[in-house]
C-alpha cells in the first residue's frame, strides 16, 4: 500500500521583530494583557518588500536542502494562503517561477489557518493515488499587510512566515496515516476579511469602514475553537486505534496558548509532549503548523516511528487534522 511520507521541511520567518512592548506604544494594552490571554510574547512582521510568496519562496528552498533535491524533481506546487501575492495568479504560480520549476502543476489553497492540514489533505491523496510524485506544499502568509494595527483585539494576534514540507510515496508504515478536514460555512461572520473581493469590492467607502482587515469575533471563535479542536484531537486519536498515551508529539495550530493547553489536558498529554512557539511568532495561520513542524524536526523532537498529531483550526470555519507516523 501506498502512502504519502514528509521527507523533508524548512521554515522561514521575516528578520523584524515587533514585541508586546513595542504595541504597547502605539495601541491600548500591554504585555502582560497579550502575554496571559494569549502566550504570545512578539511576532515576525516582512518587510514592505516582501510578499506571501518570497516567504514561500525561502521556507521551500529550505526544505529542498534538507531532502537534497533540485527545483526540478517537484511535479506540484500547493501554497495554502489567505494572504495571496494578488488575487491571481496564484502565490504557488509566482513561488514556481521563483523556484524555476518549469513543468509542474502550481494552485494555491484557501482554508485561512486549517489551509496547510487541508494541504496535506490533499497531497496525500494525489500521492497515493499516483497522480503526482512529488509534491511541495507551503503555508505562506503575510498577515500584517490584512491586520488592522488600530484594532487593538485582532493586532496583537498575528504575525507573517512560511512553512514548507516535501510529500512523496512510500511503501513503508509510516507517512501520513490520516487526514480529516471539517468546514462550517454557518460560522463564516466569527472571522473573516471582507472587503476586496466580489461581495464587496475595493472602493472608498470600503476603506473608510477599514473592511480591508480582517474582522473577527474573539470571544465566540475562542469557545469554538477549543470545543471542536478537543473533540477533533480525541476522534483522530481514537479513530486510528491508538491511546492518547501513544502519541509522542501534538503540534497544534498556534492560535492561542490556552486552546493549545485545553486540547492538552483533553489528551492528558504532559507538556513536553506538547510542541509550542506562539510566543515567538503569534498566530501565522496556513504557515503555523509547518514552522512548528520544521521547528519540532530541528530540534530533535521528531523521531523515527513516532506519532505526530497536526491539528488547525481557522476561519471558515474550518478545522482539520492528520496523523503522521514519523
Ligand atoms: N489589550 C488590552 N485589553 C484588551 C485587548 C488588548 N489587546 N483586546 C481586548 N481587550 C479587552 C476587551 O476590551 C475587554 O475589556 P472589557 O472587559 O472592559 O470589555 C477585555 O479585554 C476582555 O476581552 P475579550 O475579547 O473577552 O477577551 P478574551 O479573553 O476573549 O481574549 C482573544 C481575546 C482575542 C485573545 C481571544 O478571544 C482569542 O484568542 N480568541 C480566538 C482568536 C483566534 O484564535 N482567532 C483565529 C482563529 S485561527
Amino acid at each position: 500500500m501506498l502512502r504519502a511520507r514528509i521527507i523533508a521541511t524548512g521554515s522561514y520567518v521575516p528578520d523584524r521583530v515587533v514585541t508586546n512592548r513595542d504595541l504597547e506604544k502605539t495601541i491600548d494594552t500591554t504585555d502582560e494583557w497579550i502575554t496571559e490571554r494569549t502566550g504570545i510574547r512578539e511576532r515576525r512582521i516582512a518587510a514592505a518588500s516582501q510578499a506571501s510568496s518570497d516567504l514561500a519562496f525561502e521556507a521551500a528552498q529550505r526544505a529542498l536542502k534538507q531532502a537534497h533535491l533540485k527545483p526540478k524533481d517537484i511535479d506540484l506546487v500547493i501554497v495554502a494562503t489567505c494572504t495571496p501575492d494578488m488575487a491571481f495568479p496564484s502565490t504557488a504560480c509566482f513561488l514556481q517561477d521563483r523556484l524555476g520549476i518549469k513543468h509542474s502543476g502550481a494552485f494555491d489553497i484557501n482554508a485561512a489557518c486549517s489551509g496547510f492540514v487541508y494541504g496535506l489533505h490533499l497531497a496525500s491523496s494525489l500521492i497515493r493515488t499516483e497522480a503526482h510524485k512529488r509534491i511541495l506544499l507551503v503555508g505562506a502568509e503575510v498577515l500584517s499587510r490584512v491586520t488592522d494595527w488600530e484594532d487593538r483585539t485582532p493586532c496583537v494576534l498575528f504575525g507573517d512566515g512560511a512553512g514548507a514540507v516535501i510529500i512523496e510515496g512510500t511503501k513503508e508504515k509510516r507517512g501520513i496515516i490520516s487526514t480529516h478536514i471539517q468546514a462550517d460555512g454557518g460560522l463564516s461572520e466569527l472571522i473573516m476579511l471582507p472587503g476586496g473581493g466580489t461581495r464587496t469590492p475595493c472602493s472608498k467607502d470600503m476603506l473608510l469602514k477599514r473592511l480591508q482587515y480582517i474582522k473577527m469575533k474573539g470571544n465566540e471563535t475562542f469557545k469554538v475553537a477549543v470545543r471542536t479542536l478537543e473533540e477533533l484531537a480525541a476522534r483522530t486519536i481514537h479513530d486510528n486505534g491508538l491511546d492518547p498515551s501513544q502519541l509522542s508529539l501534538l503540534i497544534p495550530h498556534q492560535a492561542n496558548l490556552r486552546i493549545i493547553q485545553a486540547t492538552a489536558k483533553r489528551l492528558n498529554l504532559p507538556e513536553e509532549k506538547v510542541f509550542v512557539n506562539i510566543e515567538k511568532y503569534g498566530n501565522t495561520s496556513a504557515a503555523s503548523i509547518p514552522i512548528a513542524l520544521d521547528e519540532a524536526v530541528h530540534a530533535g523532537r521528531v523521531k523515527d516511528g513516532d506519532h505526530i498529531l497536526l491539528e488547525a483550526f481557522g476561519g471558515g470555519l474550518t478545522w482539520a487534522s492528520a496523523l503522521l507516523r514519523w
